[in-house]
This record gives C-alpha cells, structure tokens and sequence, in this order.
C-alpha cells in the first residue's frame, strides 16, 4: 500500500474571486514507504501547494489525499498527520526563534506533551542526525552560518520523529558545500532510518542522483513522472521551462535538439561523456 496517495487533486486557490488560480490540477500519484520522490518545476507551477496537503495544511478542493491509507479529508486524522508528516518549509531557519539551538530544536516535541527526558532524548537525536554536537547546541541560533542553521530548522522537524519527510527546496541559498552537505543527510535519513523522503527542488541535479522517482510539475499539472533516468529520456522534460539543468545534461539535450541520435536518460557527467564520445565518433 501507498504511504502517500495523491487522486485526481485540484487545489483552487480564492475560489469565486477575480483572483482564483487553479494551483494543482487533476494530480495523481503516489509514494511507497521508504521511497524518495523529488518534485520537480518552475516558480508558480504548484510544488508546495501540492505538498501541503500531505501534512492536512491545505484540503484539496476536489480529489482525494490519503496518508498511510487514511484520508486526510477526515478532521479526526489531523493531529496524527502532524505527527507522521514533517514538512520542512523553504528558508526554514527564518522560524528559529528560541535562545539556543537545543530550545529550537526541542520546541516540537516539548509541544507534544513529552517529559523532559525524552524531549532532551529526541533533541540530541535529531541533532546528531544533522551532524550538529553539544557544543552548537548552546548557541543561539542567530549566531550560526546560513548551512548550520538550515541544518537546525531540518533538525527541528526531524526531533518529532516523522515517517514521511517532506522538505520545500531545502538547499535554497546554500552555498555548493552547504548544500552537498544537506542533501547527502537528506540521502542518509532516507537509506538508514527508512524515512519516506519527498523533497522539492528547482535542480535536477539535486534529485536525479538522489530520488527514486521524479515528477514535474508545469502549471499545476503533472506533465512527467518516474525514475529520473526515465524521465530525462523523454523528449517532453527538454521543453519544461524553469528547471535548472546540470551542465552535462545541457550538453547532452542541445545534442538531442540537433537531431543527434543521443540517449538523454543519463545521470551522471561519466555517462554524458562516454555518450558524447559514442555521439561524436571519439
Ligand atoms: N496563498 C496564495 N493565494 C493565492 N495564490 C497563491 C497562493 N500561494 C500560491 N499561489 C499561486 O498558486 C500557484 C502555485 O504556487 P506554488 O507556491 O505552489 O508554486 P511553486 O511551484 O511552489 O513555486 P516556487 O518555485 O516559486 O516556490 C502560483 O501561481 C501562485 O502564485
Ligand atoms: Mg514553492
């Protein structure tokens, strides 16, 4: 069974006013447990409305959204959807406002009604999972770089112990170490702990090496879906605008758009190179 089962979802934003915009439109898909799907699109095309609802922060207005088979339509599964579904938002650090660093992290579990042992159990967990020691965890927040305090934000969602992981452009403003750095924690919480991963990004280089399966959005409607040496094969994805292309892949499509016979389902600079040379003839 589905973890996350997306049917026929319209999201329709100030229905009935001079300013309505359907934001998703008629989407369908879904996840397995333990798997990593990275949503893909331009600006405006839907990604964080569409995984807003994974988490019951937006009902759809039409279709359906179920998590571990239960509706997210029925009021009483809520508070359980808080629990199981932990939604890292983008510039998450801009919501880090206690003392230190541990205050922020444990702020989610002390909400839960935990005792302290377990709340200060939960924290440094979560802590040591985004690789942050007791040293950092007396500090205040403010006083970190823009990486460690992205990695605190991503460590205060995971101290409530989520099954599914969902996280809006996590590596948005890092610099290139910074954002290695999350994605390959990102990566390890996913193959380790098992954790359900779905992460948005405007890179594919972010997710084609990292996600299981892959799927774009273009003006909320969901144009392309499967595992990413799939979906770049496919001529469509050469045509979505505002999806940022790694540099091989650029190579590889403007090969593609010359009518060369190239397979553009690769992944990775070593395979564009052996298919350029194949291409090129040496
Ligand atoms: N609160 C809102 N009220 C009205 N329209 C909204 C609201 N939030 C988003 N929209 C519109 O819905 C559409 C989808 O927005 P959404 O934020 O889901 O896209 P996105 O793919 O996450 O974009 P980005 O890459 O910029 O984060 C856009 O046209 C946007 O302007
Ligand atoms: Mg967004």
């Amino acid at each position: 069974m589905p973890i996350i089962e997306v049917k026929n979802v319209d999201y329709v934003y100030c229905p009935g006013t001079p300013y309505e915009k359907k934001a998703v439109d008629n989407v369908t898909l879904s996840v397995s447990q333990g798997e990593f799907l990275g949503i893909v699109g331009a600006n405006g095309s839907g990604k964080s409305t569409l995984v807003q609802h994974f988490n019951g922060l937006l009902a759809a207005t039409s279709g359906q959204v179920s998590i571990c088979g239960q509706d997210t339509a029925h009021k009483q599964s809520r508070n359980e959807l808080w629990r199981k579904v932990g939604l890292v938002f983008q510039y998450p650090e801009q919501q880090l406002f206690e003392d230190t660093v541990f205050a922020d992290v444990a702020y989610g579990p002390r909400n839960l009604g935990l005792d302290a042992g377990e709340v200060a159990h939960r924290t440094s967990r979560a802590l040591a999972k985004v690789g942050l020691d007791s040293a950092v965890a007396g500090l205040p927040s403010v006083c970190l770089s823009g990486g460690l305090r992205r990695r605190v934000a991503i460590a205060s969602v995971l101290a409530m112990q989520p099954e599914i992981l969902v996280l809006d452009e996590p590596t948005a403003g890092l610099d290139p170490g910074g954002r290695e750095v999350v994605l390959q924690l990102i990566k390890k919480l996913q193959q380790e702990d098992h954790t359900t991963v779905v992460m948005i990004s405007h890179s594919l280089q972010d997710v084609i090496t990292l996600a299981d399966n892959i799927a774009v959005l273009e003006q909320g409607k969901l144009i392309l879906y499967g595992h990413p040496r799939e979906v770049l094969a496919q001529s469509g994805l050469r045509k979505v605008a505002g999806i940022i292309l790694p540099d091989f892949l650029q190579v590889i499509f403007a090969l593609a758009a010359r009518g060369k016979s190239v397979n553009t389902g690769i992944t990775t600079l070593e395979e564009a190179e052996a298919e350029i040379v194949k291409v090129l003839g040496g």
